[in-house]
This record gives C-alpha cells, structure tokens and sequence, in this order.
C-alpha cells in the first residue's frame, strides 16, 4: 500500500482519515513504533542496580531496568507463559519480576529464573533458555536519554537522531548535570496522537488558543507581547521526521547566556555551559524552539521539560511529562522550574487544557462523513522559504509557518509506505533544499 496518497507534501493537505482509522493506527504500531528508537528512560531515573521503569513502544509495555551488568534491558512486560504483566508497578526496584498469574520469575536480564513444580508438573518438559522475556533489539543512550529499538535492522541511533535530534537532546543536556524530577505527570486526551505532535511546531495558534492562560499572568515572561516571536522563526528538518521549529535567539544572547555569571533562568533564558553546547553546532544553539524526535518525543521550555505522546488508540493519547533540574541547582531554582512546568503542561497545566481542547476538537471532527471529504490544511509558508546552508546547519529562518507540520506527515508517509528499514532507509524523502 502506498500511504504517500495520505499526504500531499507539494500542496500542504493531509487525508484526515489517517487520524481515525483503526487499521492505519495497527499499521503504525508496527511500521512506525516498533521500527523506530523510542525513548525510555533517563539514565538519571534507574541509577541502581534492580532500579526499573516502566514506558510504553507503540502496543507494547515495556520495562527499562539497569542490570546487573549496570547496563539498561529493555524488557518487554509480558510473561512468556500467558502473556501477563510481570511488572505492575511504574517504577522501582527488585531483583526479580515475578508473574503474579503462576508464579515464573524473570531475572533482570529477562531471563527465565523461577518455575513453580518445575521438577514436579513439567517433568523435564520445559526449556527455560528459550522462555526469557523478549526484549528489545538494540538499546542505545545519548547524552543520558536511553532508546531502544524493536527493530535488528534500525540504522544505530547516533545515524538515526541525525543532527537535528542530537542538537534536540543536547538543549536537555547543555544545562549540565541534570535530572528527572521524580513523578512523570501522565493524563489522557481524546485526540489523535499525531495531532499532538503536529501542534509542537504550530507558532500560530498561542495569541489564540493560550490567551487566557496568558491573561491570568501565571508566568509573567508571557507579558513580553513579542514572547512567541512570530517574526523571528527557525525551523531545522531532519532525516527520518525529526525537525524544530519555534523561536531562535541571536548570536549576542547566545553569548550572554554563556557567561559564567549568567544567571540560571529556566523562563526561557536558560544558562549554558559552552563545553556541553559546543557541538550543538553555531545554528543548533540559537535554537529556542520546539524539537520532536519522531516519532514522538517533544523537548520544550528551554529543555527544562520532554513529552511522549503515547498512542492508546487512534482516538486518544497519553502524554507523559518528564521535568529536568540541574542536580546542583539550588531549592529556590528547582521550585520555580516544577512550578512553572506543572502549571503550563501536563494536567495541571494551563497552556495544555487549551491544546488538548483543539486537539479534541480536530480528531473528532475527522469523524465527520463530510468533513473527511475535505484534507487537513497545512500550507502555511509553502515555497515561500528558502534553506539557509551558509555555515552551520541547514535551516531556514522567516516568520510563522507550517514547514515542521508538512516534514512530519511527509515522514509519516514515508514510514508506513517502506516495508523494512533497509528500504526505509533508501527511500525516505532527503532533507529538503533550495525552496521549500
Ligand atoms: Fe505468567 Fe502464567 S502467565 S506465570
Ligand atoms: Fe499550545
């Protein structure tokens, strides 16, 4: 099947069945999730020997724990007897995950270590080594984000998160030594998670959609009437769908935020430390917008905070916040960060009661018989820009525009039309150049 007919990159329109149809949400599960580097867990999260994680790859619930080897499984959490859930718990520690249905118990390697009457009832007939828990095909870290892969064939994650996603990950860690606050703040909403993703480069809609959010004055820095920079806007395309978009920062406030006495404010002006930001490249650390990893990993607020958005079914999603502190920062710092964080996204946060409203709004609508007939519009900007290569990474610099959203189901596209990663890998759209 070829799915670019859902996708018409040259005119901006998107088939608006792709957002509810059951069959092409199974097929994503399988040609996007399990083929994809999914992210999850932060090193910071499971320190310990025995300490554990629980996330979610596409269908598949999945337990990151670091063995005893120190290293990170990725463990799929699911008994290999019936099928049950041998971790109940969403994070913590043990040295085994006992199935509560019979009793079989998995060491942290996912090993198959217990059999109750295994002398007894199998009497011989049961071969433990070929009964471990699956686990996921290649597991890699960068920068202290883990992801793995269910797919042997996936090109290794450096080669996947390509420039684009590293300079993504790297907004995280050129804050220093950081960590996960404890408590990811999970909530559902009944929309298509794609719409989710799409919206993290949609500049356009925030003096509409989050005016009274900005009216209640729970973060002053939203006073600034220039705060989301319509004017002033850098979107960088990667391969494989990764992209960001969003506001970027001179070369002088670069410079500014880099000086030793530069004070740690994560509202947007956030200290940096040159050694960690240096391989961000002299574009990728102007950068003050949003990036995802494709397919689903947003980094926001400066990098103070990510976001999974979990595909449920085609109708909902969940989105899982995880909020980072710099280790040393000191109390008054890490409040203001938890504060502002849980108060803009998450299910306290007022900025995402109002996305996740029009992101109800948009999947239900889809719905519609007549409004399937008619595509998601997103031309925005179209061959109106053009790719920026003049030192530094390709990108292109102008005002609010849709390029993130048309590179995402582009991407989109091209991954549930490959059959396999090595045709994945041949036959996805190159970054664009020249026009766009
Ligand atoms: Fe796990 Fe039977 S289903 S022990
Ligand atoms: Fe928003």
């Amino acid at each position: 099947m070829d799915y670019q007919q859902y996708v018409d990159f040259d005119k901006g329109l998107v088939d608006r069945r792709i957002f509810t149809d059951q069959e092409i949400f199974d097929l994503e599960m399988e040609r996007i999730f399990a083929r994809a580097w999914n992210f999850v867990v932060h090193e910071s999260q499971i320190p310990n020997v025995g300490d554990y994680f629980m996330n979610q790859i596409g269908s598949d619930r999945v337990i990151a724990v670091r063995n005893k080897q120190k290293e990170v499984s990725v463990l799929v959490n699911s008994c290999t007897h019936r099928g049950n859930a041998v971790c109940r718990a969403e994070q913590g520690n043990t040295r085994t995950f006992l199935c509560p249905y019979h009793g079989w118990s998995f060491g942290l390697d996912g090993a198959l270590v217990g059999v109750p009457g295994l002398k007894d009832f199998y009497r011989g007939g049961l071969d433990k080594e070929k009964l471990g828990l699956d686990q996921a095909a290649q597991v890699a870290s960068y920068k202290g984000f883990v992801f793995a892969t269910m797919d042997p064939d996936a090109v290794p994650l450096e080669e996947y998160l390509g420039d684009v996603g590293r300079v993504g990950l790297s907004l995280v860690a050129q804050h220093g030594d950081v960590e996960v606050v404890d408590g990811i703040q999970k909530n559902v909403v009944g929309c298509n998670w794609k719409l989710a993703v799409d919206n993290l480069y949609d500049w356009y809609h925030p003096p509409i959609s989050h005016k009274s959010g900005v009216l209640s004055d729970y973060a002053p820095v939203f006073r600034d009437p220039d705060v989301f920079k319509p004017h002033k806007q850098m979107v960088m395309l990667g391969e494989y769908g990764h992209g960001i978009g969003g506001p970027h920062w001179t070369a002088d406030e670069v410079e500014q935020f880099m000086q030793p006495d530069a004070e740690l404010d994560p509202r947007f002006a956030p200290r940096l430390d040159p050694a960690l930001s240096s391989e961000m490249g002299e574009v990728g650390i102007r950068s003050n917008g949003h990036p995802n990893l494709f397919p689903n990993l947003w980094v926001t607020l400066g990098g103070m905070q990510v976001c999974l958005r979990i595909p449920k079914d085609p109708l909902h999603t969940e989105l899982w916040w995880f909020t980072f502190v710099p280790k040393d920062a000191p109390d008054e710092i890490r409040k203001m960060i938890v504060g502002l964080t849980t108060h803009t996204f998450g299910p306290a946060g007022l900025i995402e009661q109002d996305d996740g409203e029009n992101w109800e709004g948009c999947t239900r609508g889809s719905l519609g018989v007549v409004n399937r007939r008619r595509r998601h519009h997103m031309a925005m900007g179209l061959g109106k820009d053009e790719v920026l290569e003049d030192g530094g990474q390709a990108r292109v610099e102008t005002v609010v525009n849709e390029h993130g959203q048309r590179w995402t189901y582009q991407a989109w596209a091209d991954w549930m039309s490959a059959k396999d990663w090595p045709e994945l890998k041949a036959q996805h759209t190159p970054v664009p150049r020249g026009t766009i």
